[in-house]
């Protein structure tokens, strides 16, 4: 029997590319090339149509820091919208969380309602680290960022006794890693 949300393998690399860059053309999201792929593969799964087996769904969760995990590259083919599998996709990211003992979850986004109903909340921006901006290097709206903060704590999963990551610094321009003249 097919498993409906299953980690991702090397093979479904072309169907994520396909999935995520038809709402990348569209500004929804980051274009993410085979390379970008292969190297987060481990960080991703796959929603599959059980009566057909295509992968009409992906999602990644990557490790920002002991307390923190970023949902991303969330994208459902546009022909399978709206009948839960997005919100599938982010609970599997949770139980993910919670398997590594990661007490929170953010996502950028466009998609404010959406994360809503799964218990995300709007945060600012400054306040996560700043590796969470790295990937913001290589996005094309770089300065002018509109996407929207926004996180999921899981309260019953205890703070870890590992120093945290500090917010982004002042002085350091969001989204861009970029030393602002005085
Ligand atoms: C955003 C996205 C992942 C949602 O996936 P989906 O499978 O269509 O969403 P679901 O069917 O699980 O929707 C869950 C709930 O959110 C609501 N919802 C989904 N998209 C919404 C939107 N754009 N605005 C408001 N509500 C929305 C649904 O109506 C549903 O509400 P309900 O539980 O009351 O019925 C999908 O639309 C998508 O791939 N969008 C393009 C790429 C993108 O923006 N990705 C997000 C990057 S962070």
């Amino acid at each position: 029997m097919l498993r409906v949300i299953r980690n991702a393998t090397i093979h479904d690399v072309p169907r994520i590319s396909e999935i995520i860059n038809s709402h990348a053309e569209f500004g929804k999201m980051l274009f993410k090339s085979f390379a970008q792929l292969f190297e987060a593969l481990r960080d991703f799964a796959v929603y599959v149509d059980d009566a057909t087996g295509e992968v009409v769904g992906c999602v990644g969760v990557s490790i920002i820091w002991a307390d923190l995990t970023e949902v991303r590259s969330l994208a459902v083919d546009n022909r399978y919208r709206g009948r839960g599998i997005g919100s599938q996709l982010v609970k599997w990211c949770i139980e993910e969380a919670r398997r590594l003992g990661i007490r929170k979850l953010m996502s950028l986004t466009y998609e404010q309602r959406f994360f809503e109903k799964l218990g995300f909340e709007v945060v600012p921006k400054e306040s996560l680290p700043l590796k969470v901006w790295t990937d913001c290097v290589k996005c094309p709206k770089n300065l002018n960022c509109d996407e929207i903060a926004m996180v999921l704590t899981l309260a019953d999963i205890p703070e870890p006794h590992i120093p945290l990551a500090t917010p982004t610094p002042r002085g350091v321009s969001i989204p861009v890693l970029r030393w602002e003249e005085d």
